[in-house]
């Protein structure tokens, strides 16, 4: 039989997650060509086929489709280290938001960010994520919160996106907190994002989505309403924070605007959670870690959400303030603790569910033939222990678009 040539064979897995029914269950190898999966098999009858110019050998562990994380804010110049302490002493998160710290503090810092050095973290924080085995990411502007600062940090976005080499799916968040000069008026500022930085951002193309964070303090759900239909006017998807401390309405306008998804959930209604079911359209964007480094009580009923069918992914929600982990594997092991989830739930929920949410399962999130050679290998015996260890990197490669990033 005669052989094809082919980019990359990765062989010796005891496990391949590929999400694909028709592969053969006991697959060992994963075939690469033209960057994209050419098959899924057992390695002996692959070889018939195929012959590769390169190879990686699993040694035994888990390959995996490339992690996706669907609610990243990357765009931050330093981290918040300071805040640990003020909360050790009792403050809580919306306490420090209120007294000017928190979100306005990573707002201060961007602004005055030499967008060069703000390109070059930005950068390193996408390499960061990737060698947890992040191949694609959404991604949320969120800390400028003027027409300037918010473009810069989408501009920015895009620039390390392609500079790393990972896709990023860009989200305008200029609907993040109400920035100082406008806490007195916030009407203005509603103005100004209505009528000045969505069509601003539009113009230049530089977001799929828009985001608003629908809470106490921040943005109420009449804000809301306004703002979501003027980017649904405008064109964006719509990705929504609510339910992360007060339920003030802002699942059910998510819902109910046919949002992609609605993240955080902790605090979830009933009547939520039934509105999310019933549409069945907009996913449950779930974010173990935050509860977590916040130290809150309030978990996300990801088991009773999943069996009401509603979709869902699992993501990092990577910042300074909330959540600063880069590593998906890390939010899988919390939405295996306190999410009580099993291992393949969340696998599901860091590949195909994120890729889902953001419409591009087409390609990304499985290994089925023609997908985008995004793959991950795992140093676990096998999908059982995804999630299982904390703090320990279980990615030992990572093949992005069938490029070898990491070994
Ligand atoms: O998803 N909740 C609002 N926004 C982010 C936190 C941003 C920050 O604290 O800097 C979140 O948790
Ligand atoms: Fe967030």
């Amino acid at each position: 039989m005669s052989t094809k040539h082919c980019q990359l064979l990765i062989h010796g897995a005891a496990e391949v997650v590929s999400w694909d029914p028709q592969a053969p269950t006991n697959a060992d190898s994963v075939v690469v060509h033209d960057g994209k999966i050419a098959a899924v098999g057992v390695e002996q009858e692959l070889r018939k086929t195929w012959q590769p110019f390169g190879e990686i050998n699993a040694f035994g562990g888990v390959i995996a489709p490339g992690f996706v994380d669907g609610h990243v804010h990357p765009v931050f110049a330093v981290g918040r280290a300071e805040e640990f302490d003020w909360r050790a002493q009792g403050v809580d998160y919306l306490e420090i938001a209120a007294r000017g710290g928190g979100i306005l503090s990573s707002v201060r810092n961007v602004r005055e960010a030499n967008p060069e050095d703000l390109f070059d973290t930005v950068c390193a924080h996408l390499r960061r994520m990737r060698h947890h085995g992040t191949t694609s990411m959404e991604g949320k502007s969120g800390y400028g919160l003027s027409t300037e600062d918010e473009l810069k940090s989408l501009q920015i976005l895009a620039r390390a996106g392609d500079a790393v080499g990972m896709e990023v799916f860009p989200t305008f968040l200029g609907a993040h907190m109400f920035p100082e000069e406008y806490r007195d008026n916030q009407e203005a500022y509603m103005d100004l994002l209505c009528k000045e930085m969505l069509p601003a951002v539009k113009e230049q193309g530089i977001a799929r989505a828009a985001d608003i964070f629908i809470e106490q303090g921040a943005f109420n759900v009449e804000q809301a309403r306004r703002y979501c239909e003027r980017a649904i006017e405008l064109g964006f998807k719509l990705r929504i924070h609510a339910d992360q401390f007060h339920q003030i309405g802002g699942v059910e306008l998510a819902v109910e605007l046919g949002a992609e998804c609605v993240d955080h959930l902790e605090v979830l209604s009933d009547s939520g959670l039934e509105a999310m079911a019933l549409s069945g359209k907009t996913y449950a964007g779930l974010l173990p870690s935050v509860p977590h480094f916040l130290r809150q009580k309030e978990d996300a009923p990801a088991r009773k959400l999943l069996q009401a069918g509603v979709p869902y992914f699992i993501a990092t929600d990577f910042n300074p303030g909330s959540s600063y982990t880069p590593s998906l594997p890390e939010a899988a092991h919390f939405g295996r603790i306190r999410l009580n989830l099993t291992a393949a739930e969340v696998m599901h929920g860091v590949t195909l569910g994120a890729a889902s949410s953001l419409g591009i399962d087409n390609r990304k999130g499985h290994l089925r033939p023609g997908a985008d050679a995004d793959l991950v290998v795992l140093a676990l015996p096998d999908l059982f222990h995804f999630g299982y260890a904390f703090g320990e990197n279980p990615v030992s490669q990572v093949v992005c678009k069938g490029d070898v990033v990491r070994f």
